[in-house]
């Protein structure tokens, strides 16, 4: 399965934090942005990676990330020039994609918990129809609503719905077969103007073969479009991460506990951060592995 990570957008709903830079290039605590839904394609399995930015952001993320291949993947990059909607990732992934699964995932996206990696390896193996991830919330008027039946089949999404049927939102990260690419070229603009994701995930609704999988109390889930959730998210990062000394969404500890690179490798990305934290905690896993 190849991956893709939606990380253009206006951004408008921080500005001015955005007006120079991509929101995706914004720290959350001690990482950029992008490190932590880039992690979760990695703990998915996917190491081939098509990063989609506006034109003006591509290369500060080509400087931030380069070819993958100091992390055992590959990364490669495409532009989107208008926010025309997450749709759009599909068509512009069109050749990268070439007929095969993709999980694609939002870029402003956060999920961390006990259960992730299983449950992100185990949707990785999706071989047809499509697959959404939903997360209950106490405020579903902000996202996409899914609502479902005993059977926790799909029978609705609606987009920010005044009267939400149920608390589940639908969550940034999707899965899709290699029919996705046919589905998105059917959708039509939105009133808002925008490819909407929701039209292709109800495409596959319609035809019995939308999967959902929900994720429970024991599991974050942050998007981190407002002052406030990008805030928020920082604070949980940091409570976390200081009270346990463990990170979250550390590209080079999960390239090297997946085996994508080798201690060798792990100890030249070390040398890169001497001088800071962030290089000791690498260290620190290096050693730790080894005992
Ligand atoms: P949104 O938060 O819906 O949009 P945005 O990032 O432009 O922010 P705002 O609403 O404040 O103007 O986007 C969700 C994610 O999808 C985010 O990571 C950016 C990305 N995105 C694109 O890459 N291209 C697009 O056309 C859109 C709409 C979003």
């Amino acid at each position: 399965m190849k991956g893709i990570i939606l990380a253009g957008g206006s951004g408008s709903r921080l500005y001015p934090l955005t007006m120079a830079t991509s929101k995706q290039l914004l720290p959350v605590y001690n990482k950029p942005l992008i490190y932590y839904p880039l992690t979760t394609l990695m703990l998915a399995g996917i190491q081939d990676i098509l990063i989609i930015t506006t034109p003006e952001d591509q290369p500060g993320f080509q400087r931030l990330l380069k070819d993958g291949s100091q992390w055992g993947i590959s990364l490669s990059y495409a532009v989107q020039p208008t926010p025309g909607g997450t749709v759009q990732a599909i068509l512009i992934g069109e050749h990268f994609i070439d007929h095969g699964t993709v999980g694609l995932i939002l870029g402003d996206n956060i999920f961390y918990g006990e259960g992730m990696p299983g449950i992100l390896k185990d949707s990785s193996r999706l071989t047809t129809g499509g697959l959404i991830l939903a997360y209950y919330v106490q405020h579903p008027e902000r996202y996409g609503v899914v609502t479902f039946n005993d059977e926790e089949q799909v029978i609705d999404i609606e987009e920010k719905p005044e009267h939400p049927r149920s608390n589940w939102a639908m969550t940034g990260l999707f899965f899709y077969s290699k029919d996705v690419v046919e589905i998105a070229k059917t959708v039509r603009p939105s009133p808002r103007g925008e490819l909407e994701i929701t039209d292709v995930n109800k495409h596959y609704m319609r035809q019995g073969a939308l999967k959902l999988r929900l994720l429970g109390r024991g599991n974050a889930w942050f998007d981190t479009g407002t002052h406030e959730s990008l805030l928020e998210a920082a604070n949980y990062v940091a409570a976390v991460e200081r009270r346990q000394g463990l990170m979250i969404a550390c590209p080079e500890e999960i390239a090297y506990s997946m085996g994508y690179i080798d201690a060798e490798q792990m100890q030249r990305l070390t040398e890169n951060y001497r001088k800071n934290s962030y290089g000791s905690y690498l260290q620190r896993q290096l050693l730790t592995k080894k005992l």
